[in-house]
């Protein structure tokens, strides 16, 4: 059985023994490992069964560790950070020797990242090693945004889940490096663009594998359920196309006509973007739950958290 607690010590001493702890974050539950543990790092790819081109983020917990990791720390990166940290943003930077291959998949590059969670960041203050975490759910399939999420995934196989309560976020975090200095967002997340670029002023967005092959981890397919899910405009059209079909809906708002379905999961009631990010991940485990033919999600506006949101939705009907 997966001990599901808040006991940092006893999260601390299982990280020391080169096992894996799932960590609470603002943005999602991460499956942590001691970076200079060969063991340990090769079991959270065992235990996602993730492909070992796909590298891992860092977490860290103060900015000094920064230069543990990164020969460069350059000015726009260091705007950013902060502006952001502790916070949902991931900086790709050029990486020290010393930073183990395994980690970054034999790139001269490191993902970091300073989550903002008092739980988290009390653990990594208690450990004289840094550590790498994913999010914790099995390669391609819902990232988790609770403990029990994490634990259906992973019972018996995984040690401890810290237990820090629901995620804020509820989506990745925003993950940006830099090409010729200039600012490249690899991944769109909890932060908006808009955000960003009040930062550091225009960012190219290359947020597919086709334009960042050096992104490995922005498959078409991810953040799926396992029910056939759909993205689409018009809710209506989509129903009588598919009558006689157990159908559940996520809907952006509660602003909709009457629809005969069998569930209806709202991501905000009053169509709040930064709530719907937040419910995402959570509403999708639920509808995957119901046993139903088809979940069928409605795109959202597409600015500030609507784009994330609808990439993450993009991907999990692919
Ligand atoms: O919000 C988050 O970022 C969560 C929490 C747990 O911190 N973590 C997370 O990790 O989403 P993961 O492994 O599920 O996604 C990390 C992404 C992958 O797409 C990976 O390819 C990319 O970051 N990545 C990591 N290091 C990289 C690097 N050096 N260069 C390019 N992409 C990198
Ligand atoms: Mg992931």
């Amino acid at each position: 059985m997966t001990l599901v607690s808040k006991d940092i010590l006893k999260a601390a001493e299982i990280l020391k023994r080169e096992e894996l702890v799932a960590i609470p974050t603002e943005t999602v539950y991460g499956l942590a490992g001691n970076i200079y543990s060969d063991t340990a790092i090769k079991k959270i790819f065992e235990m996602k069964k993730r492909p070992f081109f796909n590298p891992l983020i860092v977490h860290i917990h103060s900015m000094e560790q920064v230069m543990e990791l990164a020969v460069d720390f350059p000015e726009k990166a260091q705007q950013l950070a902060q502006a952001f940290w502790p916070g949902s943003l991931t900086l790709i930077l050029p990486k020290k020797n010393d930073v183990p291959d395994l980690i970054t998949a034999g790139k001269d590059t490191v993902g970091i990242r300073m989550p903002q969670h008092e739980l988290t960041l009390e653990l990594l203050r208690n450990l004289d090693f840094l550590v790498a975490a994913p999010s914790a759910n099995p390669f391609t399939h819902i990232s988790p945004t609770k403990a029990l999420h994490v634990k259906s995934y992973f019972n018996g196989s995984l040690e401890m889940v810290l237990d820090g309560g629901d995620c804020e976020n509820g989506i990745e975090s925003t993950i940006i490096g830099f090409e010729n200095e200039k600012a490249v967002v690899y991944r769109l997340g909890s932060i908006s663009l808009e955000d960003i670029t009040s930062i550091i002023g225009p960012v190219t967005v290359k947020n597919n594998k086709e334009q960042a092959p050096n992104a490995p981890g922005m498959l078409e397919k991810h953040y799926a359920p396992r029910t056939a899910t759909y993205l689409v405009d018009d809710i209506s059209e989509f129903i009588d196309q598919h009558a006689g079909k157990k159908i559940g809906l996520l809907l952006h708002s509660t602003d909709h006509p009457d629809y005969a379905v069998t569930q209806v999961n709202y991501l905000s009631k009053t169509g709040h973007l930064k709530e719907a990010a937040s419910r995402l991940y959570n509403a999708m485990h639920e509808l995957d739950q119901l046993d139903l033919d088809m979940i069928v999600a409605q795109r959202l506006p597409d600015h500030d958290l609507g784009k994330s949101i609808n990439d993450r939705l993009k991907r999990a009907t692919k």
